[in-house]
């Protein structure tokens, strides 16, 4: 499939890792969808994109994928306006030093950076493309091989908040889901592969616009500044996996990627270290049926303990 014939719906699209997806999808001459909460900050990554890539064929579609109400909204409208689309990448995410909820109350990492994906995922399923392989790319973090998901209290209603293990949490469930994801579209023969790919460690707007990553002294200031010219990637280069999980020929559901580099912060893209957890399909199943019921989104029913119920008679 070449560049030009693909439409590429990617979330969280205006800044960081996500506008230089975009960008390298429009230079390849995809049409690209910018699923992005702030209108003026979508708007102004567009001109950007434009000025780089003067014929790029961009639409803008509001989505906050923290809020059920905006994800059903944005579902709507794809429908109506786009309709078909051949990879979907689940790029937003935040990391925030303070305890913040959305609307229903569920806390604001797990919300954006996991269940906003699954949901946004259900939802536009119906609309891949068929007979030919399209793709669903879950953005990751080295993060998530130190997470751990605590069934009894996902939103941190009794737990003592941590942000750090907050942010660990939204990416094992977000590896875990991609695996689960692919394995479900398999069960059903769907031509759509699920894979991860996590960026290493890149100078964006991450944890700076909240200040999570921010020393509180100046020379903390000064020596982040020094450490990160020398051992963080620009977000152009930090990209490089998430376009190899979306572009690249032979590569296959389940697989997750990130830069081969020391420990994985930077460098060529190739395969990645994966938490065993995110491979458990038991763990896999759990997510699955947490997230659907948090977010009352259902999809993909799961055929094989359909298919075991039904032999033994249950
Ligand atoms: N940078 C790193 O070192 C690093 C490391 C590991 C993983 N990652 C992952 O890479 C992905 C992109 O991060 P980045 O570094 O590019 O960060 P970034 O520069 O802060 O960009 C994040 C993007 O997500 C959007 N976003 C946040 N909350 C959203 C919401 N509720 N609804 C819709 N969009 C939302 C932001 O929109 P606004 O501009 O409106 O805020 C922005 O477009 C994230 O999934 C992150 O976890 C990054």
């Amino acid at each position: 499939m070449s560049g030009k014939e693909k439409t590429v719906v990617i979330t969280g699209a205006n800044a960081g890792i996500g506008y230089q997806v975009a960008l390298a999808f429009c230079q390849q001459g995809a049409r690209v969808v910018m699923a992005c909460r702030s209108k003026d900050k979508a708007e102004q990554a567009r001109s950007e994109l434009l000025e780089q890539v003067p014929a790029g064929n961009i639409d803008i579609l509001p989505l906050d994928v923290s809020e059920l109400s905006s994800i059903n909204e944005f579902a709507r409208q794809f429908a109506d306006e786009i309709g078909e689309l051949d990879i979907l990448i689940n790029n937003a995410g935040i990391v925030t030093p303070h305890l913040h909820r959305n609307s229903l109350g569920y806390e604001l990492h797990l919300a954006t950076n996991y269940l906003g994906a699954f949901a946004v995922t259900g939802l536009l399923l119906p609309f891949f493309k068929s007979s030919r392989q399209t793709r669903i790319v879950n953005v990751g973090s080295l993060a998530h091989r130190f997470g751990k998901f605590d069934f009894n209290d996902p939103n941190w209603n009794q737990r003592k908040f941590n942000h750090w293990k907050a942010y660990a949490q939204s990416k094992i469930a977000t590896a875990s889901f991609t695996q689960e994801l692919n394995r479900r579209l398999q069960l059903t023969g769907s031509d759509t592969i699920a894979l991860g790919a996590h960026p290493g460690f890149a100078a964006t707007d991450m944890g700076r616009k909240t200040g999570a990553t921010t020393p509180s002294t100046r020379f903390g200031q000064w020596y982040q500044n020094k450490m990160e010219a020398w051992i963080v990637g620009p977000p152009n280069q930090a990209a490089q996996p998430i376009l190899y999980a979306a572009s690249e020929n032979g590569v296959e559901g389940g697989d997750y990627y990130g830069p081969t580099g020391w420990f994985e912060i930077k460098g060529k893209p190739g395969p990645a270290r994966i938490n065993p957890l995110a491979k458990n399909v038991e763990f896999g199943k759990r997510i699955w049926a947490i997230s659907e019921s948090l977010t009352g989104v259902s999809y993909l029913a799961d055929l094989e303990t359909k298919s075991n119920s039904l032999e033994s008679g249950c």
